[in-house]
């Protein structure tokens, strides 16, 4: 069984989607109830027993840089005033010596490109990629879940969940050969597709287990679905030598780069915060019923 140790993560993304937000804070250092997004991807890989961590950043993402940089000042006045739970939470955004780099993207030419950018960190090992903006409620966390089934599998995995037909357009979605259980293994995948001519309903969701393989494929990559370096188009063509499976995660999914589902994310996170839930739910509850008086 090979261990995945290193993960790369794709945030040099200009997230227009979440503009005007966007304009200066970095889409991965929104909140989520009181972490950043960044933060639920960093623990999930944590999780999944990743140990070195490579951010692909781009320009105008200092703060997302600056978070898992110690913060002396804070961190002392913190230790003065003796304020213990504060200083427990820093806890979380720390790092190991050694176990974070970053990159730079200098151009937003896709998601295959910024990938493309860790081919020297990552070596000849298979390793995973998270995208922060997706984020999957999961127990355990989507990415260990992965692992245990890439151990069996191995090759490409791409994480996926089925979606209406009529949204297939924003996915890249698997064309599936032949399933059992959670794992369906791909004879091919197209990014973006129409919906009346995607090969299934299976969608990739922003999780990936890669072989280094890969790297090969990315190099020769030409502009894909958007005019960008897809991601999807450099799997799709390991089909053959490298083999591609989906796996059908367990757990709940968010497209936190679109505001609905960040609005979405945000209830489900603090439902289920026990010291937030029980005001949260009857704020909730008394909305909604004055909603329905009012229609
Ligand atoms: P998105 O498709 O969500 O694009 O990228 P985006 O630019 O972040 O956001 P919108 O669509 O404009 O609102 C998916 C993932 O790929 C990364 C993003 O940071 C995100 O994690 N990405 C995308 C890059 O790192 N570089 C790119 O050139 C494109």
């Amino acid at each position: 069984m090979t261990h995945i140790r290193k993960a790369v993560f794709p945030v040099a993304g200009m997230g227009t989607r979440f503009l005007p937000a966007t304009k200066s804070v970095p889409k991965e250092m929104l909140p989520l109830v009181d972490r950043p997004l960044i933060q639920y991807a960093v623990d999930e890989a944590r999780e999944a027993g990743i140990e070195q961590f490579i951010f692909v950043s781009a320009a105008g993402k200092g703060a997302l840089e600056d978070y898992f940089d110690t913060a002396a000042a804070l961190e002392n006045r913190l230790e003065a005033a003796g304020k213990k739970d504060a200083l427990a939470a820093l806890e979380r955004a720390r790092m190991p010596e050694g176990a974070l780099t970053i990159l730079r993207q200098a151009n937003p030419l896709g998601l295959g490109h910024a990938v493309r950018q860790a081919r020297q960190l990552i070596g000849n090992e298979p390793f995973a990629v998270l995208l922060p903006d997706d984020v999957i409620k999961g127990q355990p966390g989507a990415l260990k879940q992965m692992v245990q089934a890439h151990a069996k599998v191995g090759g490409h995995m791409v994480a996926t969940m089925d979606v209406p037909r009529a949204a297939t357009s924003a996915y890249g979605v698997l064309d599936i050969a032949s399933e059992s259980g959670r794992i369906a293994y791909a004879r091919g995948m197209v990014e973006k597709p129409r919906a009346d001519v995607a090969p299934s309903t299976k969608a990739v969701i922003g999780r990936y287990i890669l072989d280094a393989a890969i790297f090969d494929r990315l190099s020769a990559l030409r502009p894909g679905a958007g005019g960008e370096l897809q991601l999807t188009d450099a799997i799709n063509a390991d089909v053959p030598t490298v083999g591609v499976t989906g796996f059908s995660f367990e757990g709940e999914r968010f497209d936190c780069g679109s505001v609905q589902g960040f609005v979405q994310a945000t209830a489900a996170y603090a439902l289920d915060r026990p010291e937030l839930s029980g005001a949260f739910e009857m704020f909730l509850s008394n909305r909604l019923s004055r909603q329905q008086m009012a229609a």
